[in-house]
């Protein structure tokens, strides 16, 4: 499903890179984990470049539905551009998809669902980035993006908060989180394996936080929680004391840092992608429930049912972008009160539109 907020941003991310995109004119490009809330995006920008581009691209769109909702791409299932493919990409990809280009965003990545299914999680990020590496290098790619995650830094001294790229972290390798983190870590092990190896032009993304219209609103993440009770009409209800840090990045503006990374010539490259304004989880609260309405919404704290809810959860969280923005010239464009705003809009017009189905 498709909101005319996710439509006006895929449109102008495609239009700002479109000198950027060229060299995808007449290529193929894989996106695995197609039906989530990255991947998703990622279609529509290209579907977007394809509708303005001389010669579009070709693309092999691939999930297995463990997360993703086939309805969020389904005004696409017409595009004769786009092959849908269901598979599970720890199991080996069919020869045939010989892609140029690869985004490879499949994952398992809200804490609530990855620690239900530990092991699934694991295998995607290490079985299942293991097999998009050697299709990439099968097929001499020309770029592949894979993603990781901030979660590698674990629980940060605040000495390296803002966290660079070259912080190596403070993960518990046995905690409830330790499936998601540490699978995360070696498949950034194995992304520099295969550039060092075959010199496979892997770029390595570290997404801190990022939100916006067409995550699943069940997600179990911090926004889509805030955005289904502002929904419901409140209030507002916070798991912890409200003190920890996030920073959060408008899904547009990650989606734009990230093509631009691919194309790029970064190989082998790190890269942390997000916005670097650090907010408490209390003070995004009370911005939610103020663009949520007027007078704004209650806040309520609570002691969730789930005793590993807060276990190893990071007390603060914060990008150092330098690095991208000295490779790549990007800057977030998109501020919170903003994006939020135009985050619950979609959710609202998703609801209505679902309600009218
Ligand atoms: N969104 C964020 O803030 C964030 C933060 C850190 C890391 N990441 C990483 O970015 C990537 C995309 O995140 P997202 O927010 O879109 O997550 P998501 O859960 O919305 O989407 C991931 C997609 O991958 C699919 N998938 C899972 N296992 C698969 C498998 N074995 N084979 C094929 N498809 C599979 C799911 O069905 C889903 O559609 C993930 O790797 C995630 O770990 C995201």
């Amino acid at each position: 499903m498709i909101t005319h907020i996710i439509e006006q941003d895929a449109e102008r991310v495609a239009a700002e890179l479109a000198e950027t995109l060229r060299p995808l004119s007449g290529s193929r490009v894989l996106v695995t984990g197609a039906s989530g809330f990255l991947g998703s995006f990622f279609l529509d920008v290209l579907a977007a470049f394809n509708r303005a581009a001389g010669e579009p691209c070709r693309i092999v769109a691939v999930d297995n539905a463990k997360v993703g909702l086939p309805a969020r791409v389904r005004h696409l299932q017409d595009d004769r551009r786009i092959a849908f493919l269901r598979h599970d990409v720890s199991q080996p990809l069919p020869e045939d998809v010989a892609p140029d280009y690869v985004i490879h965003c499949a994952g398992i990545a809200s804490p609530s669902i990855y620690r239900a299914f530990p092991l699934e999680t694991i295998a995607v990020n290490v079985g299942g980035t293991h097999n998009v590496l050697e299709l990439a290098r099968r097929s001499g790619a020309r770029s592949m993006l894979s993603f990781s995650s901030s979660e590698i830094y674990g629980d940060p001294d605040p000495a390296f908060v803002p966290t660079p790229e070259t912080y190596r972290g403070n993960v518990s390798c046995t905690g409830p989180r330790a499936c998601y983190d540490e699978s995360k870590r070696m498949n950034e092990t194995l992304c520099v394996t295969y550039f060092r190896s075959f010199g496979t032009p892997v770029k390595i993304i570290r997404p801190f936080n990022v939100y916006g219209p067409g995550q699943r609103i069940d997600d179990g993440r911090i926004i889509p929680d805030l955005m289904k009770a502002a929904i419901d009409g409140g209030p507002l209800v916070l798991y912890s004391d409200g003190r920890a840090t996030r920073s959060f990045c408008y899904v547009a503006d990650f989606v734009t840092a990230c093509l631009l990374v691919m194309m790029s010539n970064a190989d082998g490259e790190p890269f942390n992608v997000g916005n670097d304004h650090e907010i408490s989880i209390g003070e995004l609260a009370t911005m939610m429930a103020e663009v949520a309405a007027d007078p704004p919404l209650a806040v309520e704290h609570r002691v969730s049912g789930d005793a590993d809810y807060l276990v190893d959860n990071p007390q603060r969280r914060c990008p150092d972008l330098t690095k991208l923005r000295t490779a790549t010239g990007w800057s977030p464009r998109v501020g919170l009160r903003e994006g939020l705003r135009r985050t619950l809009e979609s959710y609202r017009e998703e609801s209505h539109l679902a309600a009218a189905q």
